[in-house]
C-alpha cells in the first residue's frame, strides 16, 4: 500500500513537472561495452566536470545501440534538474549507498546530502554520511542494469516506477550501463569509478576502538589485555581525547606524552595503530596548524569572504578548502611528523564537514571553495557532497609521502560514490539495538552494491549500551563482515569482548578464531574486489540469479561467492537451493551454536584457510587446509592469492594467485593446482583437505604439489 502511494505521488509530480518544464534534448553516446551516455543538450561542464566519480573522462566510441532498453528522459524545473528512467515492472532496484531499511530500494527516496545523523535519528534516515548517485536495476531473468548520475550536487534518488535524480544543480549527465547479470554490472562500475586499492593485510583483521582509550596506559592495558585473553586482534584505534584539546595533528601532553612510544608498544605485541584526524581546526592563532594554514589562506571562506568559522569538537573551527590543489598540498604535509611516530593508518572522521551549530549539522549552502587545478570555483552545494572525498584524497596523498613502500590505510566516514579509491568506511553513528544489528546487513550489503567493497558498522552498536546478548550475536555475526571493528561512544560501559562476561568472551574468541582462519579466503576476496570491482560481501541472490525468492532475503549475506553466513536471530530466511553444506572452522558446530551463526559453504567451492593466529603478523601459508565440497558432478574450484601483505612488490611480480580444481573419480578425490600466477613461494609444509560431506567432513594431510590423490 505504501509503494502504491507513493508510486501515484510520483507519477503526479512527474506529469507535473513534465507538463510545466519542456523536456530537454540530450544526445546518447556509446561509450564502452553497452555503456551508453546521455547528455542534456544544455549541459554546462563548467557546472559538473572534472567528474568525481569517474575515474577518467568517457571517450565517445559510437552511438546508442538501436535496440537499447533503458533511456532518459531530462527536464527542468523551478531551478532544479530531473533526470527520469522509465522502468519496466518487476524489476529489483539495489545500491543507492549507504542507507537505512531493506536491502530492496524499490519504493524508497534517498536524499544525497552527507549528514552527520547520530544513531540515524534525523530525516528518518534518508540522509546519511555518504552520498552514492548510483542505482542498480536486476530484471527477473538475472540481466542487469546501472544507472550513475554524474553529479556530486545536493539531489535525491527516488524510486518509484522509474527512477529519478532530482537535483539543486544545472542539468547533469547519466550513464546506463547493461550486463547480463548484476556481478557484471558491478565490475562495469568499476571500470567506470575505478578499483578500490589492495589494502595491507592487517586492516582486514579484528580491530577494537572505543571512544576514546586514554590515556596511553589504558590503551597498553587494552592491548595486553587482548593478548593475554587470547582474542585475536590487529589494531588499536585512538579516537579524539588523544589530541591536546582536540586539535588535530596534536597530541595531548598529558595523556599521550610519547606517541611513538605509545605506537613501539602497540608494534612489539604484534598490533597495528590508527589515530583519528577530523577537519574541523581550531580557530586560535598561536596554534601552528591554524596559523600555516592561515599563512597559505587555505580555509573555505562565507559569502562574505570571510573565513568560515563553525563548531565541531574543539570548538569555533576553520575548515580546509579540500578544493584548491594549495589546501591539499598543505594538508598532506602535515601527515609527516604526524605517521613519523609510527602510525599506520588514519581514520577522518566528521567530514561531511559536520557543524554542530550549522543547519542540518553542516555549513551554510553558499559557503565558497575556490578550486583551482581544473575545479572550477563554485559554492559549498556544488561540494558538500565530495567534501570527505576530497580530504581522504589529500590524506592520503600525504601518508603515502611518508610511508612510501606501505599500503596506506584510511577510514572515513564521509565519501561519494568512487571514494573507494582513496578509503574505507564504516557506518558511523549507529546505536545498540537489535534494529541497528539487523540493518547493518543490507546497510553493508548496499555499500558494497554501491562500489565501496570495504566496509561495515561498528560491531556492538556505537550509541548507548549492548547488552551481553546482543553484543554476543554482533560480534559473532560482525566477523563476517568487510570491516570488522568493535566501537562504543563516550561514556558507555564497557564494550569490549571481555566486558560482558565469560560466556560472551568465549562468543567473540570463537567469531574472532573463525575470521582467522579465514584470512587466506578473506584477503583472496579482498585481491578479487581490488581487480574486479565485486563486492566483498554480496546480497544472497548473487547464489543464483534465477531465484526469484532470494531478492529480498537481507539477513543472510555472501561472504565472496563461496560462503553463506546465517545470523542466528534469521526468521525464516529464504535460501538458495542446492546442497550448501556447513563448515566448522574451530571446531564450532554453527547449526546449533547459540550464537555463531551457521557458516555454510557452496557446493562446488574450494575454500582455503590457515590457521588460527593472534594477528596477522603471524600470517603465513605454512598450515594451509582445503575446505571443498562437491558440486553434484563430484567437482570443485577455488582461488587463493598470496603476497607480503603490505607493499608494493606485488607489483613487481612478488605475489601468487593459484587455482584449485578438484575432482572425485571413483573413491579419489584428485586436487590440482592450476597455472600459477606470480613468482612467489606460498611456503606451505603441511596442507590438510578437508571434504566436506553432509554428514561429517573427511580430513586428510597430503604433500602440497601440482596434482594431489586422495583415497577415500
Ligand atoms: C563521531 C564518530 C565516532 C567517534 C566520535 C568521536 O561521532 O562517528 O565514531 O567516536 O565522533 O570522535
Amino acid at each position: 500500500m505504501k509503494n502504491f502511494q507513493f508510486n501515484r505521488l510520483m507519477a503526479v509530480w512527474l506529469i507535473f513537472i513534465i507538463g510545466f518544464a519542456p523536456l530537454c534534448a540530450q544526445k546518447a553516446e556509446l561509450i564502452g561495452e553497452k555503456m551508453v551516455m546521455f547528455t542534456p543538450i544544455n549541459f554546462d561542464g563548467k557546472a559538473h566536470l572534472p567528474s568525481f566519480a569517474l575515474e577518467n573522462e568517457p571517450q565517445v566510441i559510437g552511438e546508442k545501440p538501436k535496440e537499447w532498453q533503458i533511456n532518459v528522459e531530462f527536464a527542468e524545473a523551478f531551478d532544479r534538474s530531473i533526470a527520469y528512467l522509465p522502468l519496466d515492472v518487476n524489476i529489483d532496484l539495489y545500491g543507492t549507498g549507504e542507507v537505512t531499511g531493506p536491502l530492496l530500494r524499490n519504493g524508497t527516496t534517498r536524499k544525497l546530502w552527507n549528514m552527520d545523523n547520530y544513531a540515524y535519528e534525523r530525516d528518518r534516515g534518508q540522509k546519511l554520511y555518504q552520498s552514492h548517485p548510483w542505482v542498480l536495476g536486476v530484471r527477473q531473468d538475472g540481466t542487469s542494469f546501472g544507472v550513475l548520475a554524474d553529479n556530486t550536487w545536493r539531489s535525491e534518488i527516488s524510486l518509484g516506477e522509474g527512477i529519478t535524480f532530482t537535483s539543486d544543480s544545472k542539468p547533469f549527465r547519466v550513464i546506463v550501463i547493461e550486463r547480463d547479470t548484476p556481478q557484471e554490472v558491478m565490475q562495469a562500475l568499476a571500470h567506470l569509478t575505478g578499483k578500490m586499492p589492495l589494502p595491507p593485510l592487517w586492516s582486514l583483521g579484528f580491530q577494537q576502538c572505543r571512544w576514546s582509550y586514554f590515556p596511553d596506559s589504558r590503551v597498553r592495558e587494552i592491548a595486553d589485555t587482548l593478548r593475554y585473553k587470547e582474542i585475536p586482534c590487529d589494531v588499536i584505534w585512538m579516537d579524539i581525547h588523544y589530541m591536546d584539546g582536540y586539535r588535530v595533528f596534536t597530541f595531548s601532553p598529558q595523556d599521550f606524552p610519547d606517541p611513538k612510544s605509545t605506537n613501539d608498544y602497540l608494534h612489539s605485541k604484534g598490533f597495528k595503530a590508527v589515530w583519528m584526524i577530523d577537519p574541523g581546526v581550531k580557530n586560535e592563532a598561536g596554534y601552528q596548524v591554524f596559523d600555516s594554514g592561515e599563512k597559505e589562506n587555505v580555509w573555505i571562506k562565507d559569502k562574505d569572504g570571510n573565513n568560515y568559522v563553525g563548531n565541531v569538537w574543539p570548538g569555533p573551527c576553520v575548515f580546509p578548502d579540500f578544493t584548491q590543489p594549495k589546501t591539499q598540498k598543505w594538508w598532506a604535509g602535515l601527515y609527516l611528523d604526524f605517521m613519523k611516530t609510527g602510525i599506520d593508518g588514519v581514520w577522518n572522521d566528521m567530514n561531511e564537514p559536520a557543524v554542530f551549530n550549522g543547519f542540518e549539522m553542516t555549513m551554510p549552502r553558499d559557503n565558497v571553495h575556490f578550486g583551482g587545478g581544473g575545479l572550477e570555483k563554485d559554492i559549498h552545494l556544488r561540494y558538500h557532497n565530495v567534501y570527505g572525498m576530497l580530504m581522504v584524497k589529500s590524506s592520503r596523498e600525504g601518508i603515502m609521502k611518508v610511508n612510501p613502500d606501505k599500503r596506506p590505510f584510511i577510514l572515513s566516514r564521509s565519501n561519494f560514490l568512487g571514494g573507494h579509491r582513496y578509503a574505507a568506511t564504516w557506518t558511523g553513528d549507529n546505536e545498540s539495538t537489535w534494529e541497528h544489528l539487523r540493518m547493518s546487513i543490507p546497510m553493508s550489503i548496499n555499500l558494497g552494491l554501491s562500489g565501496q567493497p570495504f566496509n561495515g558498522p561498528d560491531i556492538g552498536g556505537f550509541a548507548e549500551n549492548a547488552t551481553p546478548d546482543l553484543f554476543g550475536h554482533w560480534i559473532a555475526v560482525g566477523a563476517f563482515y568487510p570491516f570488522c571493528r568493535a566501537h562504543s561512544i563516550l561514556d558507555s560501559k564497557a564494550h569490549e569482548p571481555w566486558a560482558f562476561g565469560e560466556k560472551i568472551e568465549s562468543v567473540s574468541r570463537i567469531a574472532l578464531n573463525r575470521r582467522y582462519r579465514l584470512m587466506p579466503y578473506i584477503y583472496t576476496k579482498f585481491y578479487e574486489a581490488s581487480t574486479t570491482g565485486l563486492p566483498v560481501m554480496q546480497p544472497l541472490f548473487f547464489a543464483d540469479l534465477k531465484d526469484y525468492d532470494l531478492r529480498k532475503e537481507d539477513q543472510v549475506f555472501l561472504l565472496g561467492g563461496d560462503l553463506m553466513v546465517i545470523p542466528k536471530w534469521a526468521e525464516n530466511p529464504v535460501l538458495p537451493k542446492g546442497n550448501w553444506r556447513t563448515l566448522s572452522l574451530v571446531g564450532e558446530d554453527s547449526e546449533k551454536d547459540q550464537y555463531q551463526p551457521d557458516l555454510k559453504i557452496r557446493p562446488g567451492a574450494i575454500v582455503p584457510c590457515s590457521k588460527v593466529i593472534q594477528n596477522t603478523t603471524e600470517y603465513s601459508l605454512e598450515n594451509l587446509d582445503l575446505y571443498i565440497s562437491l558440486d553434484e558432478q563430484g567437482k570443485a574450484s577455488g582461488s587463493l592469492y598470496h603476497d607480503a601483505g603490505d607493499g608494493y612488490g606485488y607489483k613487481e611480480g612478488d605475489f601468487s594467485l593459484i587455482r584449485f580444481t578438484a575432482e572425485l573419480t571413483g573413491n579419489k578425490l584428485i586436487i590440482r593446482i592450476g597455472d600459477q600466477k606470480g613468482g612467489r613461494q606460498l611456503g606451505v609444509k603441511k596442507l590438510i583437505v578437508h571434504l566436506v560431506n553432509d554428514n561429517k567432513t573427511v580430513q586428510r594431510g597430503v604433500r602440497f604439489s601440482k596434482t594431489m590423490k586422495i583415497d577415500l
